[in-house]
């Protein structure tokens, strides 16, 4: 689909314990020894971590803080133009600062009291059931490290600014926070792969990547968008569907490419009655359901 900011690094643990984050060959920090070096002592922060431990604090560079400050300042300028209302209102409620990268226990300071949601740290890509099933206890896995420096403004992976800029701007509107909620509870209904994988892909089209029509315009509300400069801006020249989740479900796309459809609600109400109606109801037989009705409903 968009080409920035959806495949993590895999990580892995050799025998002796070291902690190793594999760059792609097209990563921008993949030849800087300085940057592999601090992905992977990030990434071994998050390993070590155990639920009820003291949230690992990251001691960023100016570098990394001076990434923050550029992206955050674009980011803002963007969605002021692109986001929807729901989203401008959570976000100023937030208050994220633009001077410097928040831990991951302050992104839970100012959440908690809006949403009740608490971020706990991720080393990279966390297994669906895990990931999507946290959001019960209303706990959202987020990764620290930051994108590197030669391109503040694009990132192969989801960075701190897709996980803090895009979902907790995002988590911090108790209309969206409920639907990641609904989410969680029908995880611990499902035990196939198979439904799992779809709710996965319903979440990417609305959660993710999703746009309302506001006052005649385009807005977006999806975590993608809203951390992503450069495609925040293509979603207008996209072809816009009306929501179905049948076919959000189960429609293929290709992560690593542009994929020029995007389902756009007519208001948060219908993301909530639609969407979120959905995941309030989901078992493993709701694929097939939906399948079978023509409305997609
Ligand atoms: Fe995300």
């Amino acid at each position: 689909m968009f080409t920035e900011a959806q495949l993590y690094s895999p990580v892995t643990t050799g025998a002796d314990g070291d902690v190793t984050v594999h760059l792609s060959d097209e990563h921008p920090g993949v030849h800087d020894p300085a940057y592999r070096t601090r992905r992977n002592t990030i990434a071994a922060l998050a390993m070590a971590y155990r639920p009820g431990e003291p949230l690992p604090r990251v001691d960023y560079t100016a570098e990394e803080q001076e990434v923050w400050r550029i992206v955050s300042a674009e980011l803002a300028r963007k969605r002021r133009r692109y986001a929807c209302a729901e989203v401008l209102a959570a976000a100023e409620h937030l208050g994220l600062p633009a001077d410097h990268i928040p831990q991951l226990g302050e992104v839970s300071e100012k959440l908690f009291p809006l949403t009740g949601f608490r971020y706990v740290p991720a080393a990279g890509l966390v297994p669906l059931r895990q990931f999507f099933g946290s959001f019960a206890d209303r706990i959202f896995h987020s990764t620290q490290y930051i994108r590197h420096h030669s391109a503040p403004l694009y990132t192969p992976e989801p960075d701190a600014v897709h996980e803090i800029l895009g979902h907790a701007n995002q988590l911090a509107s108790p209309r969206f926070a409920a639907i990641y909620n609904e989410v969680g509870a029908a995880v611990a209904r499902l035990e196939t792969d198979t439904a799992l994988k779809f709710l996965a892909d319903v979440f990417w089209f609305s959660m993710e990547f999703g746009v309302v029509r506001e006052h005649g315009e385009v807005r977006c509300y999806g975590a993608g968008l809203l951390s992503s400069f450069g495609e925040i801006e293509e979603f207008r020249g996209a072809e816009l569907r009306p929501l179905n989740i049948a076919e959000m479900g189960t429609v293929d796309y290709d992560i690593t490419h542009y994929q020029p459809v995007l389902y756009c609600a007519d208001s948060i109400a219908e993301i909530e009655d639609m969407v979120g109606g959905f995941f309030a109801g989901m078992d493993d037989e709701s694929p097939l359901r939906v399948a079978s009705q023509p409305t997609g409903k």
